[in-house]
């Protein structure tokens, strides 16, 4: 059967192309450019996509946001302090301005999307000289010669859903990569803004995701990280393969260090657990988003899945893959969670023992479900149970990460350490941040520790020999 596809036509492709070439011999176009990135991997990356069209249109990074010409913001809109911190940014940045008018502000990414910011954009931060939103990323050569030429105020937000192949990149780091292997997300779990703002879900064709792997094998990558908002609904459709059917082909293909993210529980599928458990370049690590502990909000939230289910889903991979590193998200103070619905999450907490937890407060998103819901919990109650969730979660942590200690793990450095510049930190197969002693000349390769301390929800390690693999 044919499938349908929302790949961008090779020929608007080729027509974005040539505005980069007009941008680029432009007499008077931007010499520099600086994005500040918010949100999630997803943004990384679609920034990492914007700075590759930039630097074909003939710009450099500068090394800060006041210096630039052109400054972009690829915003985030998922809670609301995301959002008023990107528009408090961009209205500070105006006044930058004052003192180098020739800077160009753009907006971009999730908040752009939202119903009603377009409108808003153009009223009250007319200073803006282009938006556009998730949808447009590859229209963006086109948006910014039209800005150019116009010195105006250019605003687009187009609809359609689609995937565009074949966009420059320039990537943050050489030997890691994202690799975006799906769209959009259409779980509607009632809190979040995500479905709005990233349309429908859509899979990218296994062929273009394994061409742009083996690239990135031959140009020395050493750690792939496939992304998707929800990576185990990859290939859902007619004639499509699933996520553990493309993990076992990326799995044969050499590449060194494979992670991914973001699971959703209720489509854990045990096929995807064997292809972990008989795999030899992905690591063992996952990310399993819970949201809550208890049943009756877990189906006001639209998750589909039980306390029960997901507590059997985290056997099941603990077992397939011994020692393996967990973690999740969790929302506290859901509408109308009560006292002894918080404690049920406290009580899977206890019971799970992840090796780290990202915890929110819940933050009402205009248009979803949730926001409507009766019951708000005051800011007070929310703030009162995740402190106590914190708490736990660290003590617990020190607990978790003991089982580390004296192990051998191969660390694949990112970076000097923010504390010394003696050190350096990275990650191991688990996916927790490692650091010991180390140089700059260290950073991008896969270094054999063994883990000798916990310190701050990290590890901390000696050198035993390098292998640049
Ligand atoms: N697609 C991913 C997560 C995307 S958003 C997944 O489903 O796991 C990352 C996290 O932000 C979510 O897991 C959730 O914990 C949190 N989140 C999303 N909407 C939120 C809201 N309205 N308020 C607070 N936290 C929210
Ligand atoms: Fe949001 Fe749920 Fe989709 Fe994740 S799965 S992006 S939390 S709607
Ligand atoms: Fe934020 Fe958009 Fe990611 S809303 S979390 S940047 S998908």
């Amino acid at each position: 059967m044919e499938r349908e596809t929302a790949v961008v036509s090779p020929a608007e492709m080729k027509r974005q192309a040539a505005f980069i070439r007009e941008i680029r011999d432009l007499p008077h176009r931007p010499d520099t450019y600086f994005i500040v990135t918010y949100g999630c991997q997803m943004n990384a990356h679609d920034s990492e996509k914007l700075a590759g069209m930039l630097e074909e249109m003939g710009m450099r990074p500068a090394p800060r946001r006041e210096e630039a010409d052109f400054v972009l913001f690829n915003t985030c809109c998922i809670r609301d302090n995301a959002e008023r911190k990107a528009l408090g940014n961009i209205t500070w940045l105006r006044e930058v301005r004052k003192s180098r008018p020739q800077m160009i502000i753009a907006v971009c990414g999730c908040m752009i999307q939202e119903p009603g910011m377009a409108e808003k954009i153009l009223k009250q931060y007319r200073f803006v000289n282009l938006a556009f939103g998730t949808a447009s990323i590859h229209r963006f050569p086109e948006l910014m010669l039209q800005t150019l030429e116009s010195g105006g105020n250019t605003v687009v937000v187009d609809q359609e859903d689609v995937i565009p192949e074949g966009l420059p990149v320039r990537r943050m780091r050489k030997e890691f990569a994202y690799l975006t292997i799906m769209y959009g997300c259409d779980n509607f779990c009632s809190y979040c803004i995500v479905p709005y703002v990233r349309g429908r879900e859509r899979s990218r064709e296994p062929e273009a995701i394994l061409r742009e792997a083996e690239a990135l094998v031959e140009g020395g990558t050493k750690e792939i990280m496939l992304l998707g908002q929800n990576v185990n609904s990859y290939g859902k459709g007619p004639g499509g393969i699933s996520f553990a059917q493309l993990l076992r082909q990326l799995d044969g293909m050499g590449i060194p260090r494979i992670r991914f993210m973001t699971s959703h529980p209720k489509d854990l599928s045990d096929e995807l657990i064997d292809v972990m458990s008989a795999s030899r370049h992905i690591l063992p690590q996952f990310h399993l988003p819970v949201q809550s502990g208890n049943n009756r909000i877990l189906e006001a939230m639209n998750r589909h899945y039980t306390r029960e289910r997901y507590l059997d889903r985290v056997a099941r991979l603990r077992q397939a893959v011994p020692g393996i590193g967990l973690s999740t998200d969790i929302i506290v103070g859901f509408p109308g969670e009560t006292e002894a619905e918080f404690q049920d999450t406290m009580s899977l907490v206890r019971e799970v023992r992840y090796d780290s937890a990202f915890t929110f407060i819940y933050s009402p998103r205009v248009g979803t479900r949730a926001a409507k819901m009766p019951e708000q919990i005051p800011q007070e109650v929310s703030s009162r149970r995740i402190e106590e969730l914190i708490a736990l979660q660290e003590a617990l942590q020190q607990e978790t990460l003991k089982r580390f200690l004296g192990c051998e793990e191969e660390i694949l450095v990112e970076g000097l350490s923010r504390r010394s510049d003696t050190a350096v930190s990275g990650k191991g197969g688990h996916g927790i941040s490692t650091t010991f002693d180390g140089t700059a000349e260290d950073i991008g390769k896969i270094v054999r520790v063994r883990i000798t301390g916990i310190k701050n929800n990290t590890l901390t390690a000696e050198r035993m020999d390098e292998k640049n693999a």
